[in-house]
């Protein structure tokens, strides 16, 4: 989704803006921008609804005044507007001299567009940022300083923004968030700003994150205030190691990561095995006991979250709630209640909301993919999920590690707590063991079947997603992946509710996609969809279409059929002539709720 960078550099800085934009392109977007200081004061702006390298392009075709070492630039993924080059940030002011990046959603933007509009100003874009120009105007006009314009209109504002302004006259550049993430950083190389460390973090060593309600001059001295206030700078943190990743041998990086996986559950399982079959992986974490399990999560974290609700209740007898993280508010927290909140980025902006909104006594536990990120700042312990860097958008490996030490946790907590046995424990742990043999097998599986499969169903306007059990989630992530890759309809169930109304979608040749872990019930299930003429695809136990090995004890469900899944929205995708890595409205890291 958005992301932000910012530098003040000795040298151009078109070449630091575009490289920390290409490192935040795997977020997700769909128009990018960079405006830059010139010499004689004015500001270049440069933006396209093509990839970030089209910036490049646009660059060498400069002929205005030399281009100098302050500037933004943004990644945008439209929530106000559509899409096209106008409403691509950076914005100006109707001076065009000062231009704004923002990520966030300004709640007033509506009103206060109608006040400075009737106040004469004029508006170029349909997005709600662009009021923030016309606010830092009228004020740059009465108080003459950029920082003190900047914190009087950030009063002005309600709900999310990171947001910075560069004036080209002075070249002055200041910060400002509340409720998204902002830091910046300072090293020989020069003064950087981004939303997100990875974007900065060749030219740095360490960062300071603004916190809600900060305003900052991004000069050599970094001049902090907060609430309008003077004041010290927060303590710096030390940068990530910088993350590298390979395509493998594949044209994309969503089918690399998949081809990961089995190497990438061996590195999890290896990595908690014996923390988890000692009860230690839980009690390492020093939360307090917990009687029932409360998880909130969006899209495939939501499913992950499901797989592992499902493991704590029916390994071990406890309860759990699922709770879609943008529907928290509200939601009643019983006494002896742990939250676990999972998010590969830890930037999704509904999580963070229902965190922040839920009390400040009940304990919080993160399962995260960035140990670094806003949700793994917020709360009472953190797990990773440890699946290294995710570029395709859609969630795949982070998914599998995620169920992983998810259910390693589970395990680990049902045996510090005395409600199943270490050597139960065990056996649990062995079977984990065997996973990545399993998701090899089942990935040849899904290579044999898949290219005649996807044929027979390239011209299928839907599928339906069915499963029994601890094979729901999977049939859910199966149909939201195929959703998201191929913008086919795709609806998935717990296939006892086929008859309750969805069985009046099925006709002659619609998909039905079974995930089939041996519940002897589903037999009856797929009767009914072949009596009215549908395409039984069936994932799973011998005799299905795709075959995928069964583990004995299955403490995450039928996980090796998450593989053939994944495959068959890639394939499908791929057949279609979509960019797999890029899909449509899908972004990486949500940060607007
Ligand atoms: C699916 C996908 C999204 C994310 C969701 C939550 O492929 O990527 O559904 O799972 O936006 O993101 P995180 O896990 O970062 O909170």
């Amino acid at each position: 989704m958005c992301g932000i960078i910012g530098c003040r550099t000795t040298t151009a800085a078109p070449g630091y803006l575009i490289t920390g934009l290409k490192l935040l392109e795997y977020r997700g977007y769909d128009s990018a921008g960079i405006a830059v200081s010139a010499a004689d004061g004015s500001t270049a702006l440069f933006r396209t609804t093509e990839r970030v390298d089209a910036l490049n392009g646009l660059v060498r075709a400069w002929d205005g005044p030399a281009l100098g070492g302050i500037g933004i630039g943004h990644t945008r993924w439209a929530t106000h507007g559509g899409v096209c080059v106008t409403n691509a940030h950076p914005h100006q002011d109707c001076d065009r001299r000062l231009s704004v990046v923002h990520n966030g959603i300004l709640d007033n933007a509506g009103p206060l567009r109608a006040e400075l509009e009737g106040a004469g100003h004029s508006f170029a874009s349909e997005v709600d940022s662009e009021v923030i120009c016309h606010l830092v105007e009228d004020r740059l006009k009465v108080t003459r300083d950029l920082l003190t314009a900047v914190s009087q209109s950030a009063e002005q504002l309600t709900g999310s923004w990171a947001v910075v302004v560069l004036d080209g006259l002075t070249g002055r550049m200041v910060a400002a968030a509340h409720r998204s993430p902002l830091l910046v950083a300072r090293s020989a190389e020069g003064t950087f700003l981004a939303s997100d460390i990875s974007a900065i973090s060749d030219w740095v060593e360490e960062y300071r994150i603004l916190g809600d309600g900060d305003v900052v001059e991004v000069s050599e001295d970094l001049a902090w205030t907060r609430a309008g206030i003077p004041s010290l700078a927060p303590p710096p943190i030390m940068r990530p190691p910088r993350a590298s990743f390979s395509l493998l041998d594949q044209d994309d990086h969503m089918n690399s990561e998949i081809d990961e996986q089995p190497e990438a559950a061996a590195r999890v399982i290896e990595g908690i095995g014996r923390s988890v079959a000692d009860g230690t992986l839980w009690t390492g974490l020093g939360l307090p006991p917990f009687q029932r399990l409360r998880v909130i999560g969006c899209g495939t974290s939501l499913n992950a979250g499901a797989i592992i609700g499902a493991g704590l209740s029916r390994l071990g007898g406890q309860a759990h709630s699922m709770v879609v993280a943008s529907e928290a508010a509200g939601t009643v927290i019983e006494p002896g209640t742990l939250t676990l909140a999972i998010s590969q980025s830890g930037e999704t902006a509904d999580v963070l909301r229902a965190i922040d909104e839920g009390p400040e006594d009940a304990p919080v536990l993160a399962l995260v993919n960035n140990v670094h990120s806003t949700l793994a700042r917020k709360v009472d312990a953190v797990l990773s999920c440890s699946a290294g860097p995710e570029i395709g958008v859609a969630a795949t490996k982070t998914f599998v590690c995620q169920v992983l030490v998810g259910t390693g946790l589970v395990i680990a907590s049902l045996v510090a707590s005395g409600r199943i046995t270490r050597h139960d424990a065990r056996s649990l742990v062995d079977d984990l063991y065997g996973i990545p043999e399993r998701f090899a097998a089942a990935a040849l599986a899904a290579h044999r079947e898949l290219p005649g499969l996807v044929e027979e169903v390239r011209h299928a306007s839907g599928f339906l997603f069915l499963g029994r059990g601890a094979a729901v989630p999977y049939a859910a992530e199966g149909a939201l992946k195929l959703k998201e890759l191929t913008y086919r309809w795709a609806e998935a169930y717990p296939a006892g509710e086929l008859k309750h109304g969805p069985l009046a979608l099925v006709e002659t040749g619609t998909p039905v996609v079974i995930v089939d872990d041996g519940d002897p019930r589903l037999a009856g299930n797929i009767s009914e969809v072949r009596a009215r003429g549908g395409l039984i695809l069936s994932v799973g136990r011998p005799g299905s279409r795709i075959e995928t090995p069964l583990s004995a004890l299955a403490p995450c469900g039928p996980l090796e059929a998450v593989v053939p899944l994944q495959l068959l929205a890639l394939r499908l995708a791929v057949d279609l002539g979509f960019d797999a890595d890029k899909p449509r409205n899908l972004a990486k890291s949500v940060t607007v709720d």
